[in-house]
């Protein structure tokens, strides 16, 4: 199978990573389809983009946490192009507030989209992806499973959730060409963290802020051909900021 043919579901392909990542898929020769919840104008805008360059895309309104959606989505997507090759779970919110204030309501929002979303695409997808005998899944999680700030115990759960989820459906799946693997990046600049960044004074010394494209490329290699033997695996992109840590102790990076 040429990778030209391949057909791609990149979830929270909107704005920041995903979109990135979109793109990315999009030059290697995917047709593209990027989801999105409410930022029309910016999947609309990054189709274009798409397109203009001579790509294939096109952006689906759907909520990840929403079964009946996720099911519809999925459906149109394999009767269109006849094939689903690659899932990029990548939509997610955060919600940060200490443990004593958090509301079930905003915890429970946080793991629907965050983990319980990641499931419902990824059964969603793997009938076709079975058939095939040919799939890519990668989920987007987070430095935080590692390296939590005080605050993030929701969006931490739903994260170091999905990394067992991966392992866990590697196992099930692997045998069937279907390989699931994790990207886990650190602090890069989007709309998920133009405040904190702002507030921390953005590029501090030592200490750079990746962009999207620090993690499309990855995700680019490993829905590829040359990924075929990693499977189950986690892959960290944060500029160092996890093993200098663990070094000096505190959060220094490259
Ligand atoms: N930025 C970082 O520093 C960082 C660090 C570690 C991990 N990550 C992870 O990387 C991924 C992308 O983060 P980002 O910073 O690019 O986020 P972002 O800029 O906030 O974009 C989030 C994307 O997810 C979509 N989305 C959110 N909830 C959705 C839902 N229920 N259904 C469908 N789409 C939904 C949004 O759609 P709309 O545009 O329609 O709202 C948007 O496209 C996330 O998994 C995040 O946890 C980010």
């Amino acid at each position: 199978m040429t990778e030209h043919h391949r057909v791609a579901i990149v979830t929270g392909g909107s704005r920041g990573i995903g979109r990135a990542v979109a793109l990315r898929l999009a030059r290697d020769g995917h047709t593209v389809h990027l989801v999105y919840r409410e930022a029309a104008d910016e999947a609309a805008e990054a189709v274009e983009e798409i397109t203009a360059a001579g790509g294939r895309a096109r952006a689906h309104r759907a909520d990840v946490a929403d079964e009946a959606a996720v099911d519809a989505l999925v459906d149109d997507v394999a009767e269109q192009d006849g094939g689903i090759h690659v899932l990029v779970n990548n939509a997610a919110v955060i919600d940060d507030r200490l443990l004593l204030g958090t509301r079930t309501a905003g915890w429970e929002r946080v793991l629907r989209t965050n983990l319980t979303g990641p499931f419902l695409t990824s059964r969603a997808v793997l009938p076709v992806m079975l058939d095939q005998g040919w799939g890519r899944i990668v989920n987007i999680s987070s430095n935080s499973v590692r390296i939590p700030g005080p605050g993030q115990t929701a969006y931490a759960a739903s994260k170091g959730g999905l990394e067992a989820f991966t392992r866990a459906l590697a196992a099930e799946v692997g045998h069937k060409g279907v390989r699931v693997n994790t990207v886990a990046p650190g602090k890069v600049r989007t709309d998920m963290t133009t405040a904190v960044a702002d507030l921390l004074g953005g590029d501090g010394a030592g200490t750079r802020w990746g962009v999207p494209e620090d993690i499309s490329g990855i995700v680019g290699f490993l829905v590829g051909d040359e990924a075929d033997y990693i499977q189950g695996q986690t892959i960290t992109v944060d500029g160092g900021r996890l093993v200098m840590r663990d070094r000096a102790g505190r959060g220094r990076a490259s």
